[in-house]
């Protein structure tokens, strides 16, 4: 596998960049505006904090972890996949539904997520009609967030028995509680999703009621994703790849997350950087929609100039190939990515977020939809939602 360090060199940001697209007149000022305090800052850093080490120290570091399963009778896995758990951080495929069902559960899902019927296209509406109706014609995927919460279908998926034996096997519990679906759905227009840890994502988009229960310590397995392929999933159609065995190494995420919630500390550290580069990363923190489309990437070049050996280690890379129907877990700790997709092919994923119900309270499980300018905060159970399964 090529080394991260040296992907990212390659392909840099340009993508990102350019899907921003032409700023208004305001958005100029502001990026001008933080890029001259950015530059400020470079000029003060040479008596200043200029030592890897204060930033390093800051952020919490998770450490190398291992996957324990002990004290947990296991209701559905076999012992060989628990066994390539513990190693890999990741399971499956598994069946979950059979090919026709998937395919007519990715037509339903797209025919809800990117309608005017959609209750998140009328929340986002509620802040700005002309960003909503963007996202509509774009048929952006933030429109797909925690359908769980108000469509039956959907929530149907994510309460099937067999699912939640398997959740409940890799996490090494008997309480679990789904906090989160997502859509995704992969066109070949050359874009594709860097390497990134989702971890607790929650704490990375600062959601307002996720806390790990005290005494509790998070494990790597502690949060998982449950990957339903609703296509066929192949290299060509740019699957998604895991870095088997990558949970072992949280220095990223925990630099990332130091950084975003310390923004002066990532202000002063993107500060390092030439001018022509902190203008670019300025851009894609301020402008680019959606945590993935970017912004892990930028994150990802900080926590790689921070730590030089981030991610030497071979990790085998799992590809997600699968049938329509068949879904894959994996720790949040695990990194991941996605390739490209061929022309004339694509890609279409439901993605569940389940956490252990004893180490994490995810509260009302309030959230924020993330939109260009700001966040849309949502209270589920102001919407009459579902506002988290728990089994
Ligand atoms: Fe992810």
């Amino acid at each position: 596998m090529k080394a991260i360090l040296e992907e990212l060199n390659d392909t840099q940001i340009t993508a990102e960049l350019a899907a921003i697209g032409r700023l208004s007149p305001v958005q100029s000022a502001k990026l001008n505006a933080l890029f001259a305090y950015c530059m400020a800052l470079k000029a003060k850093n040479l008596a200043l904090i200029k030592d890897r080490g204060f930033y390093i120290a800051g952020a919490e570091y998770n450490s190398k972890q291992a996957i324990d399963l002990d004290g947990h009778v296991p209701t559905r896995l076999a012992q060989a996949d628990l066994d390539l758990f513990s190693m890999h951080g990741v399971a499956g495929p598994f069946r979950l539904i059979d090919d026709a069902e998937a395919r007519d559960l990715e037509r339903h899902i797209e025919d809800l997520a990117f309608s005017r019927d959609n209750p998140v296209y009328s929340l986002i509406a509620g802040r700005d009609r002309a960003e909503a109706d963007l996202l509509l014609e774009e048929r952006d995927v933030i429109l797909g967030v925690n359908m769980f919460m108000f469509d039956t279908r959907v929530r149907a998926i994510f309460s099937d028995p067999d699912l939640l034996g398997t959740v409940k096997d890799l996490i090494a519990t008997d309480r679990v509680t789904c906090w989160r679906s997502q859509i995704f759905r992969q066109m070949p227009d050359g874009s594709r999703t860097f390497y990134h840890q989702n971890v607790d994502f929650a704490d990375m988009s600062r959601h307002p009621s996720f806390s790990h229960r005290s005494g509790k310590r998070f494990e790597p397995n502690s949060a998982l994703s449950i990957w339903i392929s609703l296509s066929d999933s192949t290299i060509e159609s740019g699957t998604m790849s895991i870095l088997a065995g990558s949970f072992v190494d949280t220095r990223a995420y925990d630099l990332q997350k130091y950084f975003l919630n310390n923004i002066d500390h990532m202000l002063n550290a993107v500060s390092f950087f030439p001018p022509t580069r902190i203008r670019e990363m300025l851009k894609i923190f301020l402008f680019s929609r959606g945590g993935h489309r970017g912004k892990s990437k930028v994150l990802m070049i900080l926590a790689q100039f921070f730590y030089e050996d981030l991610f030497r280690g071979e990790f085998t890379e799992i590809p997600f190939i699968a049938k329509p129907g068949e879904y894959y877990a994996f720790t949040s700790f695990n990194l991941h990515g996605s390739r490209p997709t061929a022309p004339g092919l694509r890609r279409s994923t439901l993605v569940g977020r389940y956490v252990d119900d004893h180490s994490v309270d995810v509260g009302e499980n309030n959230f924020i939809l993330p939109i260009k300018g700001g966040g849309v905060p949502v209270s589920p159970t102001d919407e009459g939602f579902i506002a988290k399964l728990s089994a």
